[in-house]
């Protein structure tokens, strides 16, 4: 008898999720003979036992659809929403787990969905996941599927808010998604020439920023694009966090750390209108107009790209060869071009951030892009 695969798909949607699944059940079904069962909504479905066979059938056409057929939630099995109050519900989940007679669990997410897949694995069920986000923000992976279609989306809106921007002499800021890391923003941001870049991992000072635009006037040039993360953050508010960051260390009791903790989610929300302080405070220092544009989840929206489509199918299928091999706990990934595991305990908890020297910010500051440092 073949093993009996439970998969579900967690977290932000994102392209390139139904390339995995239907890789996984191909491959699954096809070489190993396997049985696959698809989870609703994360691991809601988990919980609520809502769930889908997916045959060959169900497989079939699904490589170039955006989203994901399984749908998803941000749900995790210790903290759900059962009747308005979040209870723990592993022990329902590891239930369902063995009800369904599951040989292992496909996880596909971000690093949400890895910490709640190792949870899952500490109770003993057997864990495999996949990286998916459009933030490549996982460590252990060089890329993550969906980052290189939110990437072209980005590109192509910079691309698009050129001429616009020159034909007004303008200052356009356009907002990337990426949580706490800047990839998104800096691969898109090289890519369409943006003549500012600015991403978490290099805290900006506006004024710098200004002088970069003023600059690029006083050469003829009346426009700037500006490609800015998310996630960005102001030298101010660097110093903010940073001192956060120690006293969270430092504090004792419990109380204490709640409390700054709190503060900290509260600078957290003050940080998201950072874009609209920067365009205003830039207008004042460059007599320039400025508009915002924030992509949004249009980054996440439609057709995966020839990539994802790759690097989804790449993964998915070798996930099923490790499941034939029993090797559970483990994330699969992409390193130096070859897909192999990793185990999730060196995966969970962190969250791989644009190294300072990376190579697109040193090809980025020789053609006289401006971080804002
Ligand atoms: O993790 C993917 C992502 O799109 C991030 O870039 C963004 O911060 C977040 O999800 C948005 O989440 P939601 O769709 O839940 O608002």
């Amino acid at each position: 008898m073949g093993k009996i695969i439970g998969v579900l798909t967690s977290g932000g949607d994102t392209p390139g999720s139904n390339a995995a699944i239907r890789a996984l059940g191909k491959a699954a079904i096809s070489n190993y003979g396997m049985q696959l069962i698809g989870f609703r909504d994360g691991f809601r479905g988990l919980m609520e036992n809502h769930l889908v066979s997916l045959d060959n059938k169900m497989l079939s056409g699904i490589l170039t659809l955006g989203g994901t057929i399984l749908g998803t939630s941000r749900e995790k099995p210790f903290s759900m929403n059962v009747n308005g109050k979040e209870k723990d519900m592993t022990n329902v989940i590891v239930e369902n787990y063995h009800k369904n007679g599951l040989d292992a669990l496909v996880c596909i997410g971000g690093n949400g969905t890895q910490k709640n897949a190792w949870h899952l694995a500490q109770q003993g069920l057997n864990i495999i996941t996949l990286p998916k986000t459009i933030d490549n923000d996982v460590a252990g992976t060089d890329m993550t599927f969906g980052f290189d279609t939110a990437m072209g989306i980005a590109t192509e809106a910079i691309d698009r808010l050129h001429s616009t921007a020159s034909s007004h002499h303008r200052i356009i800021i356009v907002e990337i998604m990426g949580h706490k890391a800047g990839w998104l923003a800096l691969g898109a941001g090289v890519a369409g020439g943006a003549d500012v870049i600015l991403i978490p991992e290099i805290p900006y000072h506006i004024e710098k920023i200004a002088e970069s635009i003023l600059e690029r006037k006083a050469q003829g040039k009346s426009f700037s694009i500006i490609a800015i993360a998310e996630g960005a953050i102001s030298q101010d508010f660097n110093i903010m966090y940073s001192e956060l960051k120690e006293k969270i260390g430092k504090s004792k009791d419990e109380k204490t750390r709640k409390k700054l903790k709190q503060e900290r989610e509260e600078l957290d929300v003050l940080n998201t209108s950072n874009t609209i302080r920067l365009a205003n405070r830039l207008q004042e220092l460059t007599h320039l107009e400025a508009r915002i544009t924030i992509l949004g989840h249009l980054q996440r929206g439609g057709v995966p790209s020839a990539a994802d489509r790759l690097l989804a199918t790449r993964l998915g299928t070798a996930c099923a060869k490790f499941i034939q091999k029993e090797e559970f706990g483990v994330m699969i990934a992409l390193k130096k071009n070859k897909i192999l595991a990793v185990p999730l305990a060196d995966v969970v908890g962190k969250t791989k951030k644009v190294p300072p020297g990376h190579q697109w910010i040193k090809s980025a500051r020789r053609v006289g892009t401006c971080f804002g440092d």
